[in-house]
Parts: C-alpha cells; structure tokens; sequence
C-alpha cells in the first residue's frame, strides 16, 4: 500500500510524507512556484503534476544510465516513492552556458558557453540566502570530505553529459541546473530532490524569438509568462520521445 502518512516536511515546491516503510517516503510535487529566495510566490495550476512527470521521466533516463538516485517509483500524478535520504546541505549548481547569478557576478556575458562546464556550491540555507560556497569551507563546516565532493562532482559531470545529449535529442539546449544529494540508509550518496524546470535552464532550439527561448522558471523569474505552456512542451517532447524510443 503506498498510502501517505504523515507530513514529515513542506517545502517551497514539494511536500514529503511518511511511507509505512520507514526507509521511504512520498514526495508530492505542489503548483506553488518561488523565486529570489521566495521573495516572488505564485501558484500554477498543473505545475505539480507536469513536474512530476518530468523529473519521473529523467530519474528513470539516470537510473537506466547507472547512476544511483533516490528514486523508487512515480505513484500518481503528482506523487512519488523515493528512498528517505539525510539531505547533503549543498545544492550543486552545473552551468554549460552562463545566464542568472554568474553574469552579475563575474564578468561572464549572457549566453556565452562556457569552455568546459563549471560546477558551483552553494550552502542550503534560506536565512543566509544559500550563500556561494568553497570547497575548503564545506571541508571545514564538515559538510563532506575532500574525496565525498570529488565524487559528488564526478557523478554531477556524468549526469550533465547525459542530460545534455538527452535534451538535445528534443532539441532543447541544457544551460544550467541544480542538484541535490543524500546519504541512503546504506550510507551511499545518491542523487535526491527532482529534476524539473523549476530548478534547471532549458533553451528551445527550435524558437522563433529570443522570448519564447525559455522553457524553464525563468518564464516567472522574469514575468516573461507562459509558465504552463513552456513546461507542457517539455512533458510532450519527452512523452514523444519515450513512446519513440
Ligand atoms: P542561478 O543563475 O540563480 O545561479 O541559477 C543557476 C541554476 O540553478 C538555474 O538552473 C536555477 C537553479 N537554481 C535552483 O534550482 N534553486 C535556487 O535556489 C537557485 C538560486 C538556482
């Protein structure tokens, strides 16, 4: 039976709930969308579901490609099974192409594309606004050891070459994304949280104007609107894609 228990935890875009088994739980994706560390709230009808959906799909692509994730299974619309993890407090940020935070604080112009991808760490934490962090100072916070980050930041490049060879086989071009991990009950480090437009960049190779580009949360970071719409083509290029394959 995969009824939810409790709820354990509400976060900004998702809501985790007790599992009768006490090594899981079920995560449920909600329509509530923030940004600039909720300074901007809005909610999305379907968001919930279409981001279910998504990050379901590239967890199973992951999966099949070997690399170890918390995922177990998708249970509704908008639900899924997953390992409980203890959550590394470290959200790792991959940029192919620079946009958002790194063009305000180096000298990086929009859109360029990097020479090789860069990995960023920033420390999970809202009330000091999930700082940008050095990996001496995760080493002496005692967040992960020297060679734990070297793992972490072998497994984000894998999944990067992965993601951006399956993206662009739906013609969008990967420009950044954000990954969480945990420690499983086993004490492996696997991969967590999701993997959705909410918390990645996605280019449409196939757009008429510069506007209708981003498929991604940059549509209410940046009023551009279209929210639904743009995540809708996501979904449908994947569906179209997994029925294809
Ligand atoms: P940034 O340009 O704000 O540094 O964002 C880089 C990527 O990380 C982008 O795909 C959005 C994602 N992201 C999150 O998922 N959560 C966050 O809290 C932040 C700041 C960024």
């Amino acid at each position: 039976m995969n009824i939810k228990g409790k709820l354990i935890y509400e976060g900004k875009a998702k809501k985790i709930f007790a599992h009768e088994d006490l090594d899981k739980v079920i995560i449920e994706f909600k329509d509530d969308a923030t940004a600039f560390n909720a300074a901007k709230k809005a909610k999305f009808e379907g968001k919930g579901i279409l981001n279910c959906s998504i990050s379901t799909s590239i967890f199973k692509y992951l999966i099949e490609n070997k690399i170890p994730t918390h995922f177990l299974e998708r249970i509704d619309e908008k639900s899924i099974i997953a390992q409980k993890i203890e959550i590394i407090p470290i959200e790792v940020v991959l940029r192919n192409t620079a946009y958002g935070s790194i063009c305000k604080q180096t000298t990086f112009l929009p859109g360029t594309v990097l020479k090789d991808p860069l990995i960023d760490f920033y420390l999970k934490n809202d009330s000091l606004n999930d700082p940008l962090l050095t990996r001496d100072r995760i080493s002496l916070m005692g967040i992960l050891k020297f060679e734990e980050l070297k793992y972490l930041e072998d497994l984000t490049f894998l999944i990067n070459k992965l993601l951006k060879e399956y993206f662009l086989n739906l013609k969008l071009d990967l420009i950044d994304f954000k990954l969480e991990f945990g420690w499983n009950k086993n004490k492996e480090i696997v991969l967590a949280d999701e993997f959705s437009p909410d918390n990645c960049r996605l280019w449409d190779m196939k757009a008429k104007n510069v506007k209708m580009k981003s498929l991604d949360k940059d549509r209410f970071r940046n009023d551009l609107g279209g929210l639904i719409n743009a995540y809708s083509e996501i979904n449908k290029r994947i569906n179209h894609f997994n029925s294809s394959t």
